[in-house]
C-alpha cells in the first residue's frame, strides 16, 4: 500500500505537472483539475493540492480541492439543527455552521487501490482540527455525486448524509425535478469535534 506521507504535496501552479495524463475515471475531476483549478484559486474560491510521485516529480497521483464552506441551518426542522449543532454549548445552537467542503477528490486509476482517498480524507480532516489552523471548522462537507456505491464509500470513511431522503434534500436545494432532473449530488458531512476532543485527549 502507499501511504500519502511518501507522496509529495503541491498546490497548483507551485510546479508544472503532467495534468494531462492524470486519470481518475471521472471526467469531471479531470477537467476541473486541467481547466479551471487554477482558475478557481485564483479567485480565491478554493485552493487545489497534487500528491506527486516521489519518483517523478510531474506525475500527479492523486489531488483534491478545498474550500470554506458553511451549513446553513435557519430552515432545516429542529432534529435536523440538533444533529448539526450536536452538543454546541450555546442555548441556541449557531445559524451558520463552520465547515470545510472536500470538493473533486480524485485518485488516479493507476492507483487505485492503495486507500489513497481514505488516507485523504483523514488528511483534511485532521489538518482543519489541529491547532495549526487559523480559523475554525467544525464539519467536514463533500457534496457527493447521488450514486450508492460512492455514498456507501463516503459513509464508510465518516461521513453521514445530511438528508436521509432525496425528497427532503431537493426541497432544501430547491430542486425542480421535472426542470432540474434528478439530483445530481447528496450533501454529506462529518461533525470533527469528536476527533478533535479524542485528539485533546491523548
Ligand atoms: C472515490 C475515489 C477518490 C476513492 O479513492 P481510492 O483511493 O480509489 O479509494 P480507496 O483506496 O480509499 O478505497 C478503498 C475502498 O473503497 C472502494 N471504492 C473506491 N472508490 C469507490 C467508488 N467510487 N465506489 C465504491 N467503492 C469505491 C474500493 O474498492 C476499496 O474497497 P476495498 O477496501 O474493499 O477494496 C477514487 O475512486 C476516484 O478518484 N474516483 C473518481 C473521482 C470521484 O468520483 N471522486 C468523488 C467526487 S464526489
Amino acid at each position: 500500500m502507499i501511504s500519502l506521507d511518501s507522496l509529495f504535496m503541491l498546490s497548483v501552479g507551485q510546479a508544472p505537472l503532467d495534468l494531462q495524463s492524470f486519470d481518475c475515471g471521472r471526467e469531471t475531476v479531470n477537467n476541473f483539475f486541467r481547466n479551471e483549478a487554477q482558475t478557481y484559486q485564483d479567485e480565491l474560491f478554493g485552493k487545489t493540492y497534487f500528491y506527486i510521485h516521489p519518483n517523478n516529480p510531474t506525475e500527479i497521483v492523486a489531488g483534491f480541492t478545498v474550500a470554506n464552506a458553511s451549513i446553513f441551518t435557519k430552515h432545516l426542522g429542529n432534529s435536523r439543527q440538533k444533529k448539526i449543532g450536536y452538543e454546541v454549548h450555546h442555548q441556541k445552537g449557531l445559524i451558520n455552521y463552520p465547515a470545510i467542503l472536500l470538493a473533486q477528490l480524485g485518485v488516479d486509476i493507476k492507483y487505485k487501490g492503495n486507500h489513497l482517498g481514505e488516507q485523504i480524507i483523514e488528511f483534511v480532516t485532521k489538518w482543519f482540527t489541529n491547532n495549526r489552523n487559523k480559523s475554525g471548522c467544525r464539519h467536514l462537507i463533500v457534496d457527493a455525486y447521488n450514486e450508492p456505491e460512492l455514498i456507501d464509500y463516503y459513509q464508510r470513511n465518516g461521513l453521514n448524509l445530511f438528508f436521509s431522503t432525496t425528497e427532503q434534500e431537493m426541497k432544501y436545494r430547491n430542486w425542480n425535478s421535472e426542470k432540474d432532473g434528478e439530483l445530481e449530488t447528496r450533501l454529506m458531512y462529518r461533525d470533527l469535534i469528536l476527533l478533535r476532543r479524542n485528539s485533546l485527549r491523548k
